[in-house]
């Protein structure tokens, strides 16, 4: 057993009180490899933003649980070697799925787990989450829970529909599980395809997606005021990153995000987190497929994954100060 607080690492609650009441949110960052690691904590530690730094089940099959543990730690102690003195950094289940997994995960230090129970029936999603607060509070680990379903398709993810959150569930669920932080669903959906052409209007050249549900948004928040809000599925999907993966040799068909502006939107609700995956993977094979093009007899994979980083860290600097407005946000 291994808790987070002897690895530097902190959870979410001090920091989702700040954001809710100073109107910014908290980056929360999908990673699986090194480069995005070391992206992430270059872009926190530059900005001054507190960090959320999150794995999914994927994520720990693919690069292995033990090795994305040491690198959350490793990542508190590159903070610190690159002058910050007190970083604000949270290492967090993405999608649990079940008890067990969660558990897995607080045993082996991370400060934040997500359950997500939003495909179940009500009543065993607020007795999923009920039990996965119970072990984490233990401990001091904040819980993530989800009301409500995505639309869209992932790995260890998916919904064929989107069902939005019903704002009135909202304060029995919360009041139920116990739960610390409430991901809902707006009109957010995961990947790089949340919309069709056919649901956008064309404007000035530019395909312009249906807004988020902001009515919903706002009577969730009359429901529980200052309660933290999650919105997973917020990659924007930025055109020129689609385009130079398309010029370079990849095949990206109406790939279309989430509008940075509705974000800023979002984000000065309590709306208190942000999740960004796609985004980071978009700037990573952009950078990857354009160095590769224009030095075809490169082979040392440095040559290549250093643009990359370079590129998914200009990405988070931008999330950070244009769209969330988590610049400065350190306690100390
Ligand atoms: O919400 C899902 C995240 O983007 C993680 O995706 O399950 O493919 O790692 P993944
Ligand atoms: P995107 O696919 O929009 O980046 O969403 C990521 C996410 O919600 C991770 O949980
Ligand atoms: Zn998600």
């Amino acid at each position: 057993m291994v808790n987070y607080k002897d690895l530097g690492l902190v959870n979410t609650r001090e920091m989702f009180k700040r954001a809710v009441a100073g109107g910014y949110d908290i980056p929360a960052f999908n990673f699986n490899t090194m480069e995005q690691m070391q992206a992430i904590v270059m872009a926190a530690v530059e900005t001054k933003s507190p960090v959320i730094m999150q794995v999914s089940k994927g994520a720990r099959n693919y690069a292995n649980a033990t090795i994305l543990r040491y690198m959350a730690e490793g990542a508190v102690a590159y903070a610190k070697e690159l002058g910050c003195a007190h970083p604000e950094i949270v290492l967090h289940l993405d999608h649990g799925d079940s008890f067990e997994l969660c558990k897995d995960c607080i045993d082996m230090g991370f400060s934040s787990v997500m359950i997500d129970g939003s495909h179940l029936p009500y009543e065993e999603n607020v007795a999923l989450a009920k039990k996965v607060v119970e072990y984490a509070h233990q401990f001091d680990v904040t819980v993530e829970a989800e009301l409500g379903v995505l639309a869209g398709v992932e790995d260890e993810v998916s919904a064929a529909e989107s069902h939005y959150t019903k704002p009135e569930e909202v304060i029995d669920f919360a009041t139920r599980t116990g739960c610390d932080s409430l991901a809902i669903s707006i009109g957010t959906s995961h990947g790089a395809h949340k919309f069709t052409p056919e649901q956008c209007t064309l404007v000035n050249g530019v395909l312009v997606p249906p807004p988020l549900a902001f009515d919903i948004l706002h009577e969730i928040e009359k429901k529980l005021p200052g309660f933290p809000i999650v919105l997973h599925g917020s990659s924007s999907v930025p055109m020129d990153e689609v385009n130079t993966i398309n010029q370079f040799g990849g095949k990206l068909e109406a790939a279309i995000g989430i509008p940075e502006e509705q974000l800023r939107e979002a984000s000065k609700s309590a709306v208190c987190k942000i999740n960004i995956d796609s985004d980071s993977r978009l700037a990573m094979t952009a950078a990857i497929r354009k160095h590769l093009a224009e030095h075809p007899g490169d082979f040392d994979p440095r040559q290549y994954l250093k643009p990359a980083r370079e590129n998914m860290k200009k990405m988070y600097i931008h999330k950070i100060v244009n769209v969330l407005g988590s610049d400065g946000k350190l306690a100390q």
